[in-house]
């Protein structure tokens, strides 16, 4: 093969990584972005969704996860009411936590209520 050959298919080997690694990075980095921020439902924010965490029997248990606000109520004697498992993670946003495990659970599980604005 001629060198100027090699040179072109080298070329456009090296374009198409570049163009592959922006495509990528721009898709992971675009990942943490609310999926529920073009939404037009009620908003929250640390303060306001702090009381939805069991204490208060009257109140349905929510959680924000990736700027979405499930309500998480039906896992209470489960999940979430006070002292069960995982009610560290109602009340707030628990994003961090739901992306390590659980986040896909409760996204296909609960219904979204809100979204998350802190
Ligand atoms: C960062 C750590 C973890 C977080 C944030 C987390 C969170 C969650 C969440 C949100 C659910 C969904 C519950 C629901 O259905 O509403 C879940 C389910 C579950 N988790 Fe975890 N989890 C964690 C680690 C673990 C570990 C280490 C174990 C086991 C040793 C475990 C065992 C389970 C089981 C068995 C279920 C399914 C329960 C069921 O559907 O009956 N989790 N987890």
């Amino acid at each position: 093969m001629q060198s100027t050959q090699k040179k072109t298919i080298y070329k456009k080997i090296i374009l198409t990584t570049i163009v592959l690694i922006i495509y990528f990075g721009i898709k992971i980095l675009q990942k943490p972005i609310s999926e529920c921020s073009n939404l037009d439902i009620q908003v929250f924010n640390q303060d306001t969704i702090k009381d939805f965490n069991g204490t208060n029997e009257d109140k349905p248990i929510y959680i924000a996860y990736n700027g979405c606000v499930y309500d998480v109520t039906p896992g209470k004697d489960k999940f979430y009411g006070v002292e069960m498992e995982y009610n560290y993670l109602t009340g707030k946003d628990s994003s961090e936590e739901l992306n390590i495990a659980g986040g896909g659970i409760i996204k296909n599980k609960y219904k979204v209520i809100g979204k998350y604005n802190p």
